[in-house]
């Protein structure tokens, strides 16, 4: 599919499992945080959304998610209008800000999730013992939250996030202040998620971590500034690195 194709949208328009933005728009008291998003991303994708700091990309997550009503434009996800009901479970949003309830167990904070999407007692107890590993807190799991380190609340919030095996996963910055060799174990479940046909967006600020998605959004100041597989923005953007890409990306679209 041409680069052109894949930000009209027009390809995978008529795909019912995937997510599509028009202009989609929010502005806070005068200032525009995400300005006329068009994006379109298809079942089985691990989209990775990059870009600096106030860029806009928990803004365009909350609005995916249903936490904050876009000011103008719209966004569908399974072909539902956001914010989604029906599709609701279907679902899933790790926030950056680490959502988990430090008074309880990580278990505890399991079942709570899970009781949420009314999940039976063989597929939670299967899909707990398969995040407790990948997140590595098997030994952990009778732990009070208020004991463990930032690094493992972030890794109970992402292993809550998941327990219900949603098929759309919204993940804001889910490797940070993770150590390298856990990350590297994250990155293999995710694959191993997409090899499913779980849908995957996520951001991160590592660059290393981009390179490892299918297709790289790269945001600045609320605007899509670039869009492709990792290799189709090296080449365009004639840069080595996707570091350099962005950069380059962002000289040609202006201050
Ligand atoms: N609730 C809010 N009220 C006012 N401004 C906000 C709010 N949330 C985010 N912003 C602003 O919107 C811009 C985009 O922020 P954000 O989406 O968090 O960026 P990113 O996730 O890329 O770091 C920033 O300038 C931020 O200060
Ligand atoms: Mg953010």
């Amino acid at each position: 599919m041409s680069e052109e194709d894949r930000r009209s949208g027009m390809t995978r328009e008529l795909e019912p499992h995937s997510i599509h933005l028009r202009k989609l728009t929010k502005v806070f008291d005068g200032l525009t945080a995400v300005s006329n998003l068009d994006m379109s991303i298809s079942k089985g994708t691990l989209y990775g959304l990059i870009g600096p700091n106030g860029s806009g990309k928990t803004t365009t997550i909350k609005m995916l998610v249903g936490l904050l009503k876009a000011t103008s434009g719209e966004a569908t996800i399974l072909g539902e209008k956001v914010p989604i009901k029906k599709n609701i479970a279907r679902i899933s949003y790790m926030p950056q800000e680490t959502a988990v309830y430090s008074e309880l167990t990580v278990h505890e904070n399991l079942e709570m999730f899970a009781g949420l999407y009314s999940m039976d007692k063989e597929s939670f107890a299967r899909r707990e013992s398969e995040l407790l590993s990948m997140t590595d807190l098997d030994e952990r799991k009778d732990s009070l939250v208020s004991q463990l380190s930032g690094g493992m609340r972030h890794r109970t919030s992402l292993a809550c996030s998941l327990i219900h095996d949603p098929e759309i996963m919204f993940l804001d910055e889910p490797t940070v202040g993770v150590d390298p060799e856990l990350r590297v174990g994250f990155w293999k479940y995710f694959s191993d998620l997409k090899a499913n046909g779980k849908t995957i967006i996520i951001t991160t600020h590592y660059m290393d971590e981009a390179s490892r998605c299918d297709i790289v959004g790269m945001m600045r100041m609320g605007r899509l500034i670039a869009e492709g597989t990792p290799k189709e923005l090296l080449k365009s953007s004639n840069t080595p690195d996707l570091e350099s890409a962005f950069l380059a990306f962002a000289k040609r679209t202006g201050p």
